[in-house]
């Protein structure tokens, strides 16, 4: 077999395989087996670059080159929907769509699926183009990310037409949000509200390999084309089902409100146990004749309505509000409740964001409270009932200093948290500090946890994380509850994190802002700690993805002496402090040059460009000046750049033409 036909045969199997797993939960072969194809597949068509197909399975797990989106006009515009929220207005639909008709019809009854919707255009069977709704009448081209979604076919198979459309709803499964939020939450990030927000923020980050990390899925509801299979909307969904289209099974045609009512109620109950939020369901008159009869307002469709599920609430008293310091010295209020069954659990505390959100409240000890668990994972107060406020009962006010160790609280400019300044000596600060420091994530050091954390913490034998790697065995060993071999054990595995990779442990120390990702940017463009704590706010922002925020907030940590004699003292006890790899200067061929990047690039990541300047002598920059050397150009350079370097008579070079300059 040659190997065209090698890499024909994989990319069918893989898609076959994907199709099984995803979309009809019943995978075949092992996640090795899958992987080791996918490799295989990788392998392939790096060395034959003539067999390019821009469906491959492979492209499912997407690129780190950034891209900023392009807008694209809907073929069809993406209207949205009325909505209802009672019986009775279900009602007046159905008669309003019945005296209209004058003619027998069905309505088909789907769930809302609470995400973010998206249009995708199929052609000759491949995937083309993916949109999100934008304003409804052109949106974003997303392409690249929703390729990474599994249950969206690359290829269609079967018996589809030349060309047709598919719209869906993006979502992230519970599961996933849960985890997600999580990690942002150990990262003391802004926790995403509920699953619609994080799919939508997925799906518009400009990184494809990040989103392909997060794990979205999609239902599709909806198919738009000349030439479609049949009139009827649910019809044309199995058909599609068949071509490999994940379709929800809760679907169903009614012919009778008594029988709407009925898909209502069970739905209302039973989407508790669906992995995914829903937040209602979608009424659709069945016929596409008919639909073109109804018409639309400017709007919405007369043909379609959603009737909403009401969030579920229940009332409750406030006991009393405490204030969690978190490791970055954010101070969250948090209501402790007299427990109360909503959704199926008990709850017994309820998150108050900040101060601007309790004052907005205006909440009282002793209230009477409405708790709330909507599209959200945490329950949420959302209004006190003030007829039975308790007489001269006191107005919760926040606190101004740290409950903890009692420093006044400060807040910044622009910024909604107060925190707890008391960066060195605020025990759950530095218990925090070194939680996150050992965790997986970051130093990954088996064998210590929160618990041992604040068992040697509270026994002086640690203060900050330098302190870890000074601690004998002997003296964790007398400690209650460390036995000699375990004592031994975190002994090694603290002295194994050594190794560590330094992007890791950029990670690890707990810049604010710096998460996982950042971290191995900043790594990347600084090789080495020193570079990094001597780079200025310029330097910093010219980083791809490095903001303001993240800048500033780098500086100011490497300007505050306690962490520079902190980093000496981790550098001293033998921790990676840079880039591990040759990042030794390849040539001086661009010495003296300072380039700009634009754009889309094929061979390397714009990363990838961006190292081979520094290491061969050149300077990146952000923006584009008499000063610049040059712009390295990819596809879709950005037409204010090219207008730039027009005007200021700078010469734009292609990737191939800055390869051959490196002599690749
Ligand atoms: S049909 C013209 N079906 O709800 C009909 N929409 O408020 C277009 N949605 O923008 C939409 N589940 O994002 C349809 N089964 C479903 C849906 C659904 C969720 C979303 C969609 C739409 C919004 C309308």
């Amino acid at each position: 077999m040659g190997y065209k036909e090698e890499i024909e045969s994989l990319r069918a199997e893989l898609d076959l395989h994907n199709y099984k797993y995803y979309v009809l939960n019943l995978p075949e072969i092992s996640d090795k087996d899958f992987d080791m194809l996918m490799h295989r597949l990788q392998q392939l068509e790096s060395e034959h670059p003539d067999c390019y197909d821009p469906n491959s399975p492979t492209m499912r797990v997407g690129s780190d080159i950034n891209k900023d989106f392009v807008q694209v006009e809907h073929e069809y515009p993406m209207l949205s929907l009325g909505n209802t929220y009672s019986i009775s207005e279900v009602e007046e639909f159905y008669g309003r769509v019945s005296k209209s008709l004058d003619e027998d019809f069905e309505i088909c009854c789907e769930l809302k699926f609470d995400g973010t919707s998206i249009s995708v255009i199929y052609e000759n069977g491949n995937l083309l183009r993916a949109v999100t709704r934008g304003d409804g009448v052109k949106g974003d081209d997303v392409t690249d990310n929703v390729k990474t979604i599994r249950t969206i076919p690359l290829k269609v198979k079967g018996n589809y037409p030349q060309r047709f459309e598919m719209r869906g709803e993006v979502l992230m499964p519970w599961e996933v949000f849960e985890k997600l939020n999580a990690e942002r939450e150990a990262l003391e990030e802004p926790l995403f509200a509920n699953p619609r927000n994080a799919a939508s923020g997925t799906l518009k980050l400009q990184n494809s390999a990040e989103v392909a990390s997060r794990g979205l899925d999609a239902y599709l509801y909806y198919m738009l084309g000349d030439d479609l299979p049949h009139d009827g909307h649910y019809e044309n969904l199995q058909e599609a089902r068949k071509w490999g289209f994940k379709i929800s099974d809760a679907i169903r045609k009614c012919k009778s409100v008594d029988e709407i009512k009925e898909y209502i109620d069970y739905w209302d109950k039973e989407r508790k146990n669906l992995p995914v939020a829903t937040d209602g369901i979608v009424l659709k008159v069945n016929s596409t004749r008919q639909q073109n009869e109804l018409g639309h307002t400017s709007k919405f469709p007369r043909w379609a309505i959603a009737y909403k599920f009401q969030a579920e609430r229940e009332s409750t008293r406030l006991v009393s509000v405490d204030f969690q310091v978190g490791r970055m010295g954010t101070v969250t209020p948090v209501a402790n409740l007299e427990p109360v069954k909503l959704a199926g659990t008990i709850v017994r505390r309820a998150t108050l964001h900040n101060n601007d959100f309790m004052t907005s409240l205006d909440l009282h000890y002793g209230d009477t409270v409405y708790v709330e668990k909507g599209g959200e994972i945490i329950p949420k107060i959302v209004s006190v009932d003030m007829e039975k406020r308790l007489p001269g009962s006191r107005k919760v006010e926040f606190i101004e200093t740290c409950p903890v160790c009692g420093a006044k609280l400060v807040r910044y400019d622009n910024e909604v948290a107060y925190y707890c300044p008391n960066y060195m000596e605020c025990p759950p600060q530095i218990k925090g500090r070194i939680e996150h420091f050992i965790s997986r994530k970051a130093m990954n050091i088996d064998g210590l946890g929160p618990e041992t954390i604040d068992l040697f913490y509270e026994n002086g034998l640690i203060n900050d994380v330098a302190d870890l790697y000074s601690l004998k065995a002997d003296e964790i060993a007398g400690l209650e509850r460390f036995a000699e071999r375990s004592a031994a054990r975190v002994i090694k595995s603290i002295d194994d994190s050594k190794s560590v990779p330094y992007d890791r442990v950029i990670f690890a120390i707990g810049i604010r802002f710096v998460g996982e990702t950042v971290a191995k940017k900043l790594a990347r463009a600084f090789p080495s700690i020193d570079l990094l704590a001597a780079a200025g706010l310029q330097d910093l922002v010219s980083v791809d993805d490095i903001g303001e925020r993240i800048a500033q907030s780098v500086v100011s940590f490497f300007h505050d002496m306690r962490n520079v004699n902190l980093i000496d003292r981790l550098r001293n006890a033998g921790l990676q402090m840079k880039m591990d790899v040759d990042t030794k200067k390849a040539s001086d061929k661009l010495k003296g040059k300072t380039i700009v990047i634009s754009g889309v690039f094929k061979k390397h990541s714009r990363d990838e460009y961006k190292k081979m300047i520094e290491d061969n002598g050149g300077k990146n920059a952000g923006s584009i000046s008499s000063k610049t050397s040059f712009v390295l150009a990819g596809d879709n350079m950005g037409p204010s750049k090219l207008e730039k370097a027009n005007a200021l008579g700078v010469k734009i070079i292609n990737e191939e033409e800055f390869l051959d300059m490196l002599g690749e």
